[in-house]
């Protein structure tokens, strides 16, 4: 398999003041230590409750937010030293779609200028800009008499079709969709997932697939990555993972997925508590606050994300 991206010991930390008035600072550890290689033509699912870090993770690697430290490598070459100029260039490579397709298309914008937008931007298609939106919104399933539309006056769904065609318009390799289905209808996500697959099959795209839901990426994942408080915690092939999880989080976040009633009913893992604050994570494993397994090692030894067979990872003293 062709490595595409591989990101190491990647950290994006904010700093955030104390208190309303205070000057001192703390520091949010949003993404702390992240190893990562995403190999082309594939779908990573990148999973973990909310606020574990997942976007500021797949910003971090198209530097929309500038990461702390750590080295980011697309295609053999590091994005970090990247001048701001060949940095948008690169970006015509990397593309980025967000949950709420509402709020990143400019609600002032017709469809053709949304979409016309990078190709503008890039240079792209010059003297046929129309047969190419045109083109586009055809690969997304929608037809010419969305051209001189406002964004408000489509679905959800329809919404997120014209955001995936403003992505491909550039003809990118790589995307980060970022909870791309999370605002859609049930019915509708099934929909959007299946144009995604045919989309990456046809333009041999590859994805980072994030979401907050194991069973979301399940169908269009090769291999799913589990984050908890900024760091991978397991990352293994889809079907292993589902199969076997080796870490208590992954369980615990399988466990409560519901499941067809004749399947052998799987016992419930309540975890206890909130997530830690991302502003001091517990010592040792982070983990170790809600974990039922805990043992004491895991109260001062934190462990290191190690293979634990094909390929599947896990950072568990007791995997
Ligand atoms: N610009 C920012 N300034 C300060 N803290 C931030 C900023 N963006 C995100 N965070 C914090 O970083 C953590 C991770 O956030 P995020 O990456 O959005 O998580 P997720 O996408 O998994 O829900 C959260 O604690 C969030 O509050
Ligand atoms: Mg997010």
């Amino acid at each position: 398999m062709e490595e595409l991206l591989r990101i190491k010991n990647l950290k994006t930390y904010f700093p955030v003041k104390k208190g309303r008035l205070a000057k001192r600072f703390s520091v949010v550890r949003a993404v702390d230590g992240v190893d990562l290689t995403i190999y082309k033509g594939e779908t990573l699912g990148l999973v973990g409750e909310s606020g574990c870090g997942k976007s500021t993770l797949g910003k971090s690697i198209l530097r929309l937010i500038e990461p702390t430290e750590g080295e980011i490598y697309f295609k053999e070459k590091s994005l970090l030293s990247l001048s701001d100029y060949e940095l948008r260039a690169k970006r015509k490579e990397m593309q980025i779609v967000f949950q709420d397709p509402f709020s990143s298309l400019n609600p002032r914008m017709r469809v053709d200028s949304i979409i016309g937008e990078p190709l503008a931007i890039h240079s792209l298609a010059e003297g046929k800009v129309r047969e190419r939106i045109v083109e586009l919104l055809n690969s997304v399933g929608m037809g010419e008499d969305a051209l001189k539309r406002f964004p408000h006056e489509f679905s959800g769904g329809q919404r997120q079709r014209i955001g995936l065609a403003r992505a491909l318009a550039v003809e990118p390799e790589f995307i980060v969709a970022d909870e791309p289905i999370s605002a859609l209808d049930v019915s509708i996500q099934a929909q959007i997932i299946n144009l995604m697959k045919d989309l990456q099959d046809k333009f041999n795209l590859t994805y980072l697939f994030i979401a907050h839901d194991l069973r979301v990426v399940e169908y269009i994942s090769d291999r799913v990555a589990v984050m908890y408080l900024g760091k991978i915690v397991e990352i293994g092939e889809s079907k292993k993972l589902y199969d076997s999880p080796r870490h208590p989080y992954t369980q615990a976040l399988l466990s409560v997925i519901p499941v067809p009633e004749l399947e052998a009913k799987k016992e419930r893992i309540v975890l206890k508590g909130d997530i830690p604050s991302p502003i001091s994570p517990p010592g040792g494993c982070a983990f170790h606050t809600r974990c039922p397994v805990a043992i004491e090692r895991c109260l001062h030894e934190e462990p290191l994300l190690r293979e634990i067979e094909n390929g599947q990872k896990a950072s568990c003293h007791l995997a």
